[in-house]
Formats: structure tokens, sequence, C-alpha cells
């Protein structure tokens, strides 16, 4: 990849391509748990480069505002949140969700001309969510189909990530990795096991890729061997900027991932699993939980894993050894964090050498470009209609004859059809 290109995909700040980008779609940035009540403590949020705070005000609205006080600039963080506001605890400036100052004790007059910068959100799927662009662009909230569940019917979680936001996107679609680093996680981690699917991606680990740009952005076809006369077809979506479906496994919960720059060197890995029609069951809830499939453990009190690269991951090498993990770290999210941290916060991608199995990542990369340096010349991005974001991955056998791009926008473009899990 180009230097220029790379600049234009890492960089997220206020004022870079692909920060302008991101800013027009609704951006994840926290859980509705992490300020679960009205008054509750306030939570400093570092979001595409911006330093924020999150708070929910007495009547329950969540406010995303500047971090820093208008007056001397000192965090609200340390603030009293009451009575319709954030008071900061120097000298005792107030402000609303909107960001508004609404008390300036020594000088009352002045209130009304002081504003920080805040961000409208909205709630959904157990996420906060924030528009951080243009006010006069504000698109519709999303769609996914996560998104529109009743909570019981889901979990969502986040881990921080010690890499820029790309290199954690480009392992959501990159499908190959599953037939090496995860191969002996599929057999018995309580969300992938007794899935067929196992079968295949385990005995082909060259999967074929085709592309097919999409409505939401890109439909990723990786072809295994199936049964005689079939292909195994894992089919994954990427709907842009961030979001990620994967190929489900057997009659286990859906999944899928947002990856969001906290920074050009750290993100958010947002992990979600969902059922389209029925509550997740309790046992596959528990382990959600308790770190298992795509979630992680955490050190106490924080998003930060507990294997992470301070203690090399945690990785075992008398399980390495033993097959019971193919690089010895545990647990399918962990093992992603664990090669995509071990490259840097941010790759070499002046080193790199792409090959054929790489087609998914080379092609987004050239659409997020392609799509960052269009807004600048004025055309609008992609998949800001919420329809186009109601689509699903599928894990699926089909047989010769039958053209995958064909069969998977009849049946994936779609959330009224069944889902196609094996
Ligand atoms: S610094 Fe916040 S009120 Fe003075
Ligand atoms: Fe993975």
């Amino acid at each position: 990849m180009d230097k220029e290109t790379v600049e234009v995909l890492v960089r997220t700040g206020p004022g870079t391509r692909m920060g302008n980008l991101m800013r027009r779609y609704w951006v994840p940035v926290l859980l509705c748990s992490e300020i679960a009540e009205p008054d509750c403590a306030p939570v400093r949020v570092r979001i595409l480069g911006e330093r924020l705070l999150a708070f929910r005000d007495s009547s329950g609205r969540p406010g995303l505002i500047d971090e820093f006080c208008a007056h001397r600039g000192a965090s609200l963080f340390l603030g009293r949140n009451e009575e319709g506001g954030i008071r900061c605890s120097y000298h005792g400036w107030k402000y609303d969700v909107t960001g508004q100052c609404v008390e300036l004790p020594s000088v009352p007059a002045l209130a009304c001309k002081m504003k920080l910068a805040a961000y409208p959100c909205i709630e959904r799927g157990d996420i906060v969510w924030a528009y951080m662009g243009p006010p006069d662009r504000q698109p519709a909230p999303p769609e996914l189909e996560w998104c529109m569940l009743p909570p019981t019917h889901r979990y969502v979680s986040k881990r921080f990530q010690r890499t820029g936001w790309l290199q954690a996107l480009e392992g959501g679609i990159d499908t190959t990795h599953a037939s090496w680093v995860h191969r002996y996680e599929l057999d018995h981690d309580p969300m992938h096991k007794h899935a067929y699917a196992n079968k295949y991606i385990k005995a082909d680990r060259n999967a074929v890729f085709d592309l097919e740009e999409s409505p939401h952005g890109l439909t990723i076809f990786g072809r295994r061997n199936g049964e005689a006369g079939s292909h195994y077809w894992r089919i994954t979506q990427w709907i842009f900027p961030w979001f990620t479906l994967i190929p489900p496994f057997g009659p286990h919960a859906l999944g899928g991932h947002i990856w969001v720059p906290i920074d050009d060197e750290n993100c958010w890995a947002w992990s979600i699993n969902f059922l389209p029609d029925r509550p997740l069951p309790e046992e596959e809830l528990q382990a959600m939980k308790e770190g298992k499939g795509i979630h992680v453990k955490y050190i106490p009190g924080s998003f930060l894993p507990l294997a992470n690269p301070g203690n090399d991951w945690l990785v075992d090498r008398g399980a390495q050894k033993a097959l019971r993990s193919f690089s010895g770290v545990e647990g399918f999210s962990i093992q992603d964090a664990s090669l995509q941290e071990s490259m840097g916060p941010m790759q070499d991608y002046s080193k790199e050498h792409l090959v054929s199995t790489d087609k998914p990542i080379a092609m987004a990369r050239r659409m997020l470009a392609r799509a960052a340096r269009a807004l600048e010349q004025g055309v609008e991005p992609p998949a800001l209609d919420p329809v186009s974001q109601r689509v699903r991955a599928a894990s699926v056998l089909l047989d010769h004859g039958v053209k995958a791009d064909d069969w998977a926008r009849e049946a994936l473009r779609s959330l009224e059809t069944p889902v196609f899990s094996i």
C-alpha cells in the first residue's frame, strides 16, 4: 500500500480524511451500562482521537461533551453530576448534555455564551452511539440486525486493543485465519463446538475468495471443499465503515464485531452475539459473560483483557505442543488480538506481502480510501441508509451448480429469510 493511502486509512482524528468519513456515521461510544443510571458517575471517553466525557443527566438523557471545562480546563471527570447537568468541581460552572453552560456562579450573565463541544447521542443495541459529524448530515440511526432485537436476544461486550483500527478490522474480514489460529478452539468452545462448519474449516485450510461490492460494503465469499457435489461457503459481511458479521457456527448465536478507533494506535473491539428469533440460552449467555467465544476475560474493573502484551498474552507452550491451542494463546478474541498487537500498534505496511487469500483486505482498503477521498469531493458515503445495513452472514453448503453471489443476493440481503448456519 502506498504511503499516502496508509495515511488516509489510519488517521482518524478531527480533520483527517478517514476521520471525516467516520464522523458521518453513528459512532459506537460506550456500553449503556457504563452510565447505567441518571446522575451516575461520568466516564472519560477517548474516541477518534478526541477526549470526551460521557454522562447521563437527571432525566436519563445520555450526553457526550468535551472533557474539559471552558473556564480553566479542569477535567469534568472530577465534576458532580447533579440536577440536569455536570458541574465542574473547581469553580462550579455547570453544563447540560448539549454542552451548554447552564450555570456560571461568579458571572451568571455569561453562562449563555459558554458552550462546550457536544455530540448528540442515541441508545440502541445496549450501546450509546454519538454523531460527531456536521449537524446537517446526521443519518438515521443504525439498523443492523442485532441492534433491533430485544435485549434478551443479544450480548454485547467490548475490549481495549492496542492497535490501530484498520489492522483490527482486517482480522475481521480475513476468514482464512480460522483454519489456523482458531482450529483447536473450534471443537471445545461452547459457542462453536458441534458445528458441521468445523469439519470443513479444519479439513480445507486454503479457502478461495470471491468478493462482491454491495450497498452496505462488501460481501466476502470464502469457498472450501464441502461434501461430494457441494462447496462449503463462509459468507462474511463487512458493513461500512467498521462493522463485520461473522459466518455463524451451527445452532449457536450469530456474531459480529465493531472496530472503532480510540486514537490512531488503539481501538475498541466490540463483540456481539445474537439470536434473531429467541433469547440467548442461559448456558451460552453465561459462557459469554465468562469470556468464552468471541468475548474475553478482563482485568477486574476494566475493559483491558487479562491476556495482553504485558504478559505475552499468557501464551501456554504446553497447550501449543499438546494441540489444545494452535498459537498457545487461549480464546478466539485474544488469539486475534495477540497476533494483531504483535504487529505493533501500527503495522509497517511497506513490509507486508499480500497474496490471493488477502483479496478481501486489499478490496476493503481500496473501498475505504475511495470513500474517504470521494467525500472530499462531496460524494456521500455508502451504507448511510439503514435499510442497506439489514444483512446477514452465512455458513452454508451449496451445490456446485449454484452461484454463491446470486444465492446470497436473495438469501442474505433481507432479514425475512431463515438463518443459514451449519
Ligand atoms: S475550571 Fe471549571 S469552573 Fe473553573
Ligand atoms: Fe479470528
